[in-house]
């Protein structure tokens, strides 16, 4: 982001508004997470700072902001990842399926393969390509057809053609953007209706991203995408709805993406998004 004259060419929705026609329209679908109130601390340092927002279902929900203003430790919210951080302590709800993900009796093992994950480095299993896919399969004890399964899983993820003569070869054979639609593959196998992407491309060269770009939109023909990206551009191409967070964990605008990069209401998020900083 150097300067505002390259920003305002760049983030265009023209892509965006092409490529998602046969989606219908925002407002028409029903809700996949609404977080309500949520606070999450890192012992005494607050992350995020009472968000509530409404996450549209079958939709591309974008969550930028400037590093450490708390996107990750929002999106692992969503499935409970940072129940695996000690430190971490989460107030508030967080509504997937009517009910909050932090009651007792959820089981965030469950939860997970409901909502998955893929993260910005891709890091598949040291198993074969076959092995990587089928991994939540096995352990949901999966009754169906697991070949079938992870051929579907590779053709939605793009890498079938690419990887059908050498399923038993390592997934880390493969190159980065490969391996990232390995991961990609392994998270949607067990058929989540989530999918949370946390910075996904910014490992990738421009070539990968881009094919990892298309395929988050053929991805949210079925699946709630909900993803963390530092690239603006990106977000303004491939999203339909746009999370501004600023330093604090505060959610500081959330509407359509066209709103947001056209004419946001607010001045700290314009300032934001014409590289004024962060
Ligand atoms: N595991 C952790 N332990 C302690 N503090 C953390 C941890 N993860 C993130 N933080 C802090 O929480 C804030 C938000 O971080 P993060 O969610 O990673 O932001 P972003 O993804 O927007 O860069 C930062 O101040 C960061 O230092
Ligand atoms: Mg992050």
């Amino acid at each position: 982001m150097s300067n505002t004259t390259s920003d305002d060419s760049l983030i265009t929705t023209e892509v965006q508004a092409d490529s998602n026609d046969d989606r219908a329209p925002l407002g028409e679908t029903g809700t996949a997470v609404a977080a309500r109130n949520l606070d999450v601390y890192y012992g005494d340092e607050q992350a995020i700072d009472d968000v509530t927002m409404e996450i549209p279902e079958k939709r591309v929900t974008a969550l930028i902001g400037p590093s450490g203003c708390g996107k990750s430790t929002f999106l692992r919210c969503i499935n409970r990842m940072n129940d695996m951080i000690e430190i971490c302590r989460v107030e508030g709800d967080v509504e997937f399926g009517g009910k909050n993900v932090y009651e007792d009796d959820v089981d965030p093992v469950a939860l997970r393969r409901k909502i998955g994950m893929v993260f910005q480095k891709p890091n598949p299993f040291p198993k074969s390509i076959r092995d990587n896919v089928a991994y939540g399969l096995k352990i949901q004890g999966y009754e169906g057809d697991v070949d079938e399964r992870v051929e579907e899983s590779l053709k939605a993820a793009a890498l079938w053609d690419e990887v059908k003569d050498q399923l038993d070869s390592s997934g880390l054979e493969l190159s980065g953007g490969q391996q990232q639609r390995l991961c990609i593959a392994r998270a949607i196998a067990p058929d989540p209706e989530v999918v949370l992407m946390d910075e996904p491309t910014s490992a990738l060269d421009p070539v990968a991203a881009s094919k990892i770009e298309d395929l988050i939109d053929d991805l949210a023909e079925e699946y709630t995408v909900i993803i963390v990206t530092h690239n603006m551009q990106q977000a303004a191409r491939i999203s339909d709805r746009t999370a501004v967070f600023l330093t604090g964990g505060e959610l500081v605008e959330y509407d359509d993406t066209a709103k947001i990069f056209e004419d946001p209401e607010e001045q700290r998020v314009e300032d934001y998004i014409t590289g004024k900083f962060g």
